[in-house]
């Protein structure tokens, strides 16, 4: 199963994309989580990363399709893939659209996830990420069991760079300009999928699994 999961910063996708890759055993190709890797090792492509990151502002479109290309020709996309953070701009979309079809592919599902900018500030300023395994907690809405320690393994949770309060608005003001244009692109192919992302973490899986398997 070829699934993109779409969403405002905020909105559930690494949460939810945890969730779902576990269920259908497909990898999570996250570009965030890409980049983040890259800036931790600091290569070239993170440092490049990493000036556009720390400002809100998106990665050049050449930059990420090519991040991109080279992960979903990589064998273990051959079982399917969740795509998360990608694409993020019509013309990633459209270069999407040609590497699938050179390989014999396309995209069989588009989930929205929808959250009003309101709330998005909110669990952006209250997220804690652990650095082992990636998962995110917040404060309120998903609490470690421990304070500040990852359930899973012990992770000393931290806070993104890019989740301080000056940097939210402008990431937010950024994504939701290039969202309708590529909501309506999936809408336009009848693959775009609707979820209300205000739910419940397990209600939104519940949807969003229902959905995959319909
Ligand atoms: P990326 O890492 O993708 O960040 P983002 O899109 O800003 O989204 P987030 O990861 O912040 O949010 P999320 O939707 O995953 O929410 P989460 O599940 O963590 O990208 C980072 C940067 O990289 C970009 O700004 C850009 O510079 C660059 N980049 C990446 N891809 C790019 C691309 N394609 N093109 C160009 N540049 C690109 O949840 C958030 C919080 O809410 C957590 O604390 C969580 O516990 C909580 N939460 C989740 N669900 C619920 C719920 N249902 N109820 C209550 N709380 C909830
Ligand atoms: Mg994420």
């Amino acid at each position: 199963m070829n699934i993109i999961l779409m969403g405002l910063p905020g909105a559930g996708k690494g949460t939810q994309a945890e969730r779902i890759v576990k269920e259908f055993d497909i990898p999570h190709i996250s570009t965030g989580d890409m980049f983040r890797a890259a800036v931790k090792n600091e290569t070239p492509l993170g440092l490049e990363a990493k000036s556009y990151m720390d400002k809100g502002l998106l990665v050049p479109d050449e930059i990420v399709i090519g991040i991109v290309r080279e992960r979903l020709a990589m064998d273990d996309c051959a079982k399917g893939f969740l795509l998360d953070g990608f694409p993020r701009t019509v013309p990633q979309a459209e270069a999407l659209t040609a590497t699938l079809k050179e390989l014999g592919r396309e995209i069989d599902h588009v989930i929205n996830i929808n959250v009003r900018r309101e709330f998005l500030i909110e669990r952006l300023t209250g997220r804690w990420i652990c650095p082992i395994c990636g998962a995110s907690y917040h404060t309120l809405f998903n609490p470690p069991k421990e304070a500040g320690v990852c359930d899973k393994d012990g992770g000393k949770l931290f806070q993104r760079d890019d989740d301080k309060p000056e940097v939210v608005a402008q990431r937010l003001d950024v994504n939701i300009a290039q969202a309708q244009p590529l909501i309506d692109y999936y809408a336009e192919q009848g693959l775009l999928r609707n979820i209300n992302g205000e739910q419940d973490i397990q209600v939104v899986f519940a949807e969003i699994t229902s959905v995959l398997r319909g």
